[in-house]
């Protein structure tokens, strides 16, 4: 099978690239900028495959080269339609994306589950550090027939490091719809509607989890019974403002900033510095707790290497079916995790409210 990796001179995709490379795995980088393809591999790789979104003949030469899409053109709610379009139109694919966007991702599970399964496309999204990590890691510890009273998540991050293009898609994301489970219902919800106190050891005292959107509500949700499903995030200043920002400006003007902007690729030392710590709290109906705590660094880097686990795995399986599915669905969840360099560590008597 042929991987094909879209989006790779971007500051994600240029990562996964260096991934898949590292692990020997043989794909065809595409993009738009020859430039900057040169500048990021210089001759470490083929040469590029020319696509652009706004000439659609472009996307559909590639997918007739390719059986596996990893797609990292974001946002993923602006031109996420165009590439899926494409692959249901060319069918028998195996599609990957980096989609932290949960109304995109909710659009497979409700509307193009039945189309998928007729043409033959295995589609899949958020393999990269927002939720294919917390995915994994519930495949582990949860239990698909335990009724849950609630399942969440808590994101916090330290010198964090912010790319271009999430930037730009928290920029749009007001004007799409986000969602949290509720009493069992998939419900509409907007950013920073709840808040929880958590004891954890890297909490000063009285800081406050803010209900943030990630997508793996919606993976949970079609996963796991749980009557409640929340993800928060622990601001650490440097982005809270853009994740509240209402719709102050005007779409189009938003995308013409964004798109005018140089890209910024932070080298690996600095990312480093980036410290991310996840908790996975679950509560079920014979109060029963289970409290996992994942920390590790460079989530851009982690979310490479996700993504190259993943696909490594696809590559070595000849009976992946056609269907929606979260990714870790698709993959043999131990061998992933026992591949990446995070620390998962059980939280005893944990005080949550
Ligand atoms: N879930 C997660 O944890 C996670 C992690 C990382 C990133 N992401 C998401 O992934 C997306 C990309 O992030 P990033 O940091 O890699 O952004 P980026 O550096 O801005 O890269 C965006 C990529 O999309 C390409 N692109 C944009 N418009 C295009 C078009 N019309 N035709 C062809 N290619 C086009 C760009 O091509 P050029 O290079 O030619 O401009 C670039 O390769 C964002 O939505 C981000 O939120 C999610």
């Amino acid at each position: 099978m042929k991987v094909g990796l879209l989006g790779v001179t971007g500051f994600t995709g240029s990562l996964v690239a260096k991934e898949l490379m590292a692990r020997g795995i043989d794909f065809l980088p595409a993009g738009r900028n020859k430039q900057l393809f040169e500048q990021i591999f210089g001759n470490q790789l083929p040469e590029m495959f020319f696509i652009d979104l706004d000439q659609p003949q472009t996307l559909r030469e590639f997918l007739s080269r390719v059986d596996i899409v990893i797609n990292c053109i974001g946002p993923f709610n602006l031109f996420g339609d165009r590439v899926l379009d494409a692959v249901f139109e060319a069918g028998n694919k195996i599609y990957a994306d980096i989609a932290g966007e949960q109304d995109f991702i909710l659009q497979s599970f409700r509307t193009r589950r039945e189309k998928v399964e007729e043409i033959g496309v295995t589609l899949t999204h958020s393999v990269a550090y927002e939720s294919f990590l917390i995915d994994l890691i519930a495949k582990n510890f949860l239990d698909q027939s335990t009724q849950y009273q609630r399942i969440e998540t808590f994101y916090h991050v330290e010198k964090g490091v912010l790319s271009g293009g999430s930037r730009f898609t928290m920029r749009l994301s007001s004007y799409y719809k986000v969602y949290r489970v509720s009493d069992g219902q998939l419900i509409e919800a907007k950013p920073f509607e709840l808040s929880k106190i958590v004891n954890l050891p890297y909490v000063r005292s009285g800081q406050k989890f803010y209900f943030v959107p990630y997508p793996e509500i919606i993976l949970f949700y079609f996963t796991y019974r749980a009557l409640n499903i929340n993800s928060f995030y622990l601001s650490d200043e440097f982005d809270a403002d853009i994740f509240k920002s209402p719709k102050t400006q005007e779409f189009n003007r938003i995308i013409q900033q964004e798109q005018s902007r140089k890209r910024r690729f932070y080298p690996e030392s600095y990312r480093k510095k980036e410290k991310f710590y996840i908790l996975l709290h679950a509560f079920d109906q014979h109060a029963q707790q289970v409290n996992y705590l994942i920390t590790g660094n460079d989530t851009y880097g982690l979310t490479a290497q996700l993504m190259a686990e993943f696909t490594s795995q696809i590559l070595n399986r000849n009976d992946i079916p056609p269907g929606v599915f979260t990714p870790s669905q698709l993959v043999d969840h131990q061998q992933i995790l026992a591949k990446l360099p995070i620390e998962i560590t059980e939280q005893k008597n944990l005080n949550i409210n």
